[in-house]
């Protein structure tokens, strides 16, 4: 196993759950390599938000249920890429095992979003509100570049950022599952993980 023990969690809001260096060098390069493989056949794009604005971060699914977003048919999961009408594909074992370890060994993730950020990309303040059941916690992975992410309590109020690294877990559980959350930027040049640099981010969640 390749994971780094997996310690005490930070926990900068109750239920918003940290683990630093989860994943050591070498379980991030496996993880790049499986998610590069996977993109392969599910080849990432940009969503286009309801109101027309296409997303500056670039995005893919893994799992029975992808995320997407498009002008007609607003946020929602399906089953198929929209673009290849393909099947998503499956996702990595080493990701099962950690939401197994950290989110609910009971029941398994359905849905995997896959966020590719470039130098420049961003993602604004919102709450992961489009899956059936809203109890269910949300595991995000980090790898490349280290990301500064906003956070503040569901109820609104006054956010707080922290950093993301490459190998960095993340879980939304709990009083925290609906907390607003957000990518502010990237600090370019932080990891050598991607060619090229940038940020590649894995949100597993239980969609259907
Ligand atoms: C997301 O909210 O879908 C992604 C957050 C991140 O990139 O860390
Ligand atoms: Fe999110």
């Amino acid at each position: 196993m390749t994971e780094s023990p997996a310690g005490p969690a930070l926990e900068p809001l109750p239920g918003l759950k940290l683990w630093p260096g989860r994943l050591d060098a070498a379980a991030q390069a496996a993880l790049r390599d499986a998610v590069r493989v996977a993109l392969g056949t599910a080849p990432p794009y940009r969503p286009v938000t309801p109101c027309g604005r296409p997303m500056s971060v670039r995005m893919s699914n893994l799992g029975p249920l992808g995320w997407v977003a498009d002008r007609s048919g607003g946020y929602r999961y399906q089953q198929t890429h929209p673009a290849t009408g393909r099947p998503w594909p499956p996702i990595p074992p080493l990701l099962l095992d950690l939401w197994a370890n950290h989110a609910d060994p009971d029941r398994p993730p359905d849905a995997c979003l896959v966020n590719l950020y470039g130098t420049d990309a961003r993602m604004g303040l919102h709450q992961d509100r489009d899956e059936a059941d809203l109890t269910a916690p949300v595991l995000s992975v980090s790898l490349g570049d280290t990301a500064l992410f906003r956070f503040g309590p569901a109820e609104g109020g006054p956010t707080r950022s922290l950093r993301l690294a490459s190998g960095d877990v993340l879980l939304l559980s709990g009083p925290a599952r609906l907390c607003r959350h957000g990518i502010d930027r990237l600090l370019p040049g932080s990891s050598r993980l991607l060619p090229g640099g940038g940020r590649l981010n894995l949100t597993l969640r239980r969609a259907g």
